[in-house]
């Protein structure tokens, strides 16, 4: 682990993109877990990254070299799944801009949305969509979700006629609501579709009474937005140690347990934590090596972090 921390540290001080750099031979040995989403069998590491907020930035240099950074040594590691969104304030252009710059695009698989709130229309999904491929320079997105359900009817029609045509490789619907969860099964049971995004952290459990269990009935992939509850899981549990126990399962710190939490659900198929910290790459990619949590286990960490 201190190899990796210092090996990676170098790496981002240097450019992110060169495959000489300690960095790479340390991912092609970093053997990240990865599962396939099933309608398709694109197969996927079971961290991603989330760029919301944090990679809504302008053009200043100094801004964007630690997303650089933190892309890079990912794609180095053996990561391939970045979730954005055209409403994430400029946070998809940067994306967009960082890859032409590494050059890695065919490496990744991205996951984007056509995300229309307040507005609807074939018209205005397509416009989108075309307008996310130019940010990436390309001409195919691997998983293209609704965000929010919004247009939803129209938007899937669309999304599905796109991935017959070989535009789009996957196709998916997203929420964080809990007020849109009826209304998310509903549109689950619709035929097309291969992923969903929902919440789901351990102090936000709702998604495993009927959304988890449905997703796994109709094959689809889940994504996890929010495993950490937006920062909420780290405050709960402050500057405590981990528990003694955790080491069985290759915790060595709270993010891990939190995300190896998750990630262990047999729904589960990608978590994409908010990651816009080297420091954070490094540790939040933890939680894809080694032992799991099985089901006694995962109730174990809810009772411990419920103690707290
Ligand atoms: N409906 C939707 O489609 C939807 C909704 C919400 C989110 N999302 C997606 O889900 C992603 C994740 O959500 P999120 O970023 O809002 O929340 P999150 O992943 O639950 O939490 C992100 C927070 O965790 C902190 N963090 C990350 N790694 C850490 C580590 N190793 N140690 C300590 N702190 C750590 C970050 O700190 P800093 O503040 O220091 O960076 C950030 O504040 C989004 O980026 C987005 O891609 C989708």
């Amino acid at each position: 682990m201190a190899t990796t921390r210092r090996d990676l540290l170098k790496l981002g001080a240097g450019a992110a993109a060169s495959l000489a750099m300690p960095g790479y031979a340390l991912g092609q040995q970093g053997g990240l877990i990865s599962r396939p989403i099933p309608t398709t069998g694109h197969e996927v590491p079971i961290i991603g990254i989330g760029t919301a907020r944090r990679y809504d930035v302008g053009p200043d240099e100094a801004e964007r070299a630690p997303l650089r950074e933190v892309l890079g040594a990912y794609s180095q590691l053996g990561g391939t799944v970045i979730d954005t969104a055209p409403s994430y304030g400029s946070a998809e252009e940067v994306c967009g801009d960082i890859v032409r710059e590494l050059g890695n695009r065919d490496e990744l698989f991205i996951a984007t949305k056509v995300s229309l709130r307040g507005r609807s229309g074939r018209d205005a999904g397509i416009a989108q969509i075309q307008e996310s491929m130019r940010r990436f320079g390309t001409e195919y997105i691997e998983l293209m979700q609704i965000h929010n359900l919004n247009d939803w009817r129209t938007q899937l029609e669309l999304l599905r006629e796109w991935k017959d045509e070989g535009r789009l490789g996957n196709i998916g619907i997203t929420t964080s609501f809990d007020r849109q969860y009826a209304d998310f099964e509903s549109v689950m049971r619709e035929p097309g579709l291969d992923t969903i995004q929902v919440d789901y952290a351990i102090d936000n459990r709702g998604a495993e009474d009927r959304i988890l269990p449905l997703a796994a009935e109709r094959g689809l992939a889940v994504l996890v937005n929010l495993p950490f509850s937006r920062g909420r899981t780290f405050e709960r549990v402050g500057p405590r140690p981990l528990p003694d126990w955790a080491a069985e399962y290759g915790i060595e710190s709270w993010a891990q347990y939190f995300l190896k939490w998750v990630v262990s659900h047999p729904a589960v198929t990608v978590a994409i934590p908010g990651t816009a910290k080297l420091e954070y790459l490094i540790d939040n990619l933890g939680a894809a090596r080694g032992a799991m949590p099985d089901q006694a286990a995962r109730r174990r960490m809810v009772s411990y972090f419920e103690s707290l």
